[in-house]
């Protein structure tokens, strides 16, 4: 008798149930189609935004990829000990300036530094990154344009009093001729995702992660050479110098870094860096 008069008030929520059902077992065997059948279909840690829909199953590398034996250079224990001691008193002197010289220096140390940070490591070997040198200083003015117009905005009303307090020690504002003065700017651009040769999507697995590593190798190359950089991420410019540039949209603007020497008497702030026992914890 209840089935007969209220069948009505039941179909409805049955139909939304079934179609939601539905909807929910489809997406999950596509997920099941990108990350194969391995029983778990939460994935963790991994920001799949750039993922979209993906049928094609063949690998970006050739699937008979070859595996060659690793020639590895075994050093003596204490060339190890002086080697990484050297080295790490090397990278304790590496210092961001903000006040360049327009002192030049052959374009092939540019092409070297960015040659090593383009040997770093990237997720499923993507290597998704383009570094954009910009010498010529019609381009430099329209990029510091763009930068102090959305800097002095971000200083003023986007990045809030204690952002702007704890920047105050360093000396930061809006105004940065070093763009202009430097003989070299590095952008450098991460690529969400590329293009097989057939045309179907190649996805970049944590392009972020992998550009910021092959920006530290950058940073390691420009101090090796004996030059000074700065590290900078300037916020809301990336589509106005993405246009500029004319990269496409796969490309999201991440870091900018003048390279050069510094000016006659440039000064840093007196930084302390944390010793061994604060950032380290041993099991
Ligand atoms: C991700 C990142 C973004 C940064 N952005 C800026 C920036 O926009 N402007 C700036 O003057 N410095 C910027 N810096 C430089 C830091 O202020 C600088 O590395 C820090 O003060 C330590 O100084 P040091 O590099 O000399 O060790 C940035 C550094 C990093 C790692």
């Amino acid at each position: 008798m209840i089935v007969e008069n209220y069948w009505k008030y039941f179909l409805v929520p049955l139909i939304v149930y079934c179609v939601t059902y539905v909807i929910y077992l489809w997406r999950n065997d596509k997920k099941k189609k990108i990350f194969g059948n391995s029983g778990r279909t939460e994935r963790v840690e991994f920001d799949d935004s750039d993922l979209g829909e993906q049928d094609d199953l063949s690998p970006a590398l050739p699937e008979d990829l070859a595996h060659i034996p690793l020639k590895p250079e075994i050093l003596p224990t204490d060339v190890m000990i002086r080697h990484s001691r050297e080295f790490y008193e090397k990278m304790n002197k590496r210092r961001s300036i903000r006040n360049f010289s327009s002192r030049s220096f052959p374009k092939e140390i540019i092409y070297n530094i960015i040659r090593t940070a383009g040997t770093a490591p990237s997720g499923a070997h993507t290597e998704p990154w383009t570094f954009i040198v910009v010498e010529s200083m019609d381009m430099k003015e329209k990029i510091r344009e763009i930068i102090e117009e959305e800097e002095e905005m971000n200083y003023k009303k986007r990045m809030g009093k204690t952002w702007t307090t704890d920047l105050k020690p360093l000396k930061t504002n809006w105004v940065k001729e070093y763009l202009t003065v430097a003989p070299y700017i590095i952008l450098v651009f991460k690529q969400t995702h590329s293009f097989k040769s057939d045309g179907t999507k190649k996805i970049h697995y944590y392009n972020e992660q992998s550009l910021s590593i092959a920006v530290g190798f950058l940073l390691a190359a420009i101090h090796s050479a004996g030059l000074y950089s700065l590290t900078s991420t300037p916020l809301n410019c990336g589509p106005a110098i993405r246009s500029l540039l004319n990269r496409p949209s796969t490309e999201k603007l991440v870091f900018l870094l003048p390279v050069g020497y510094p000016a006659e008497n440039c000064l840093v702030p007196d930084l302390h860096r944390k010793p061994l026992n604060e950032i380290i914890v041993e099991y």
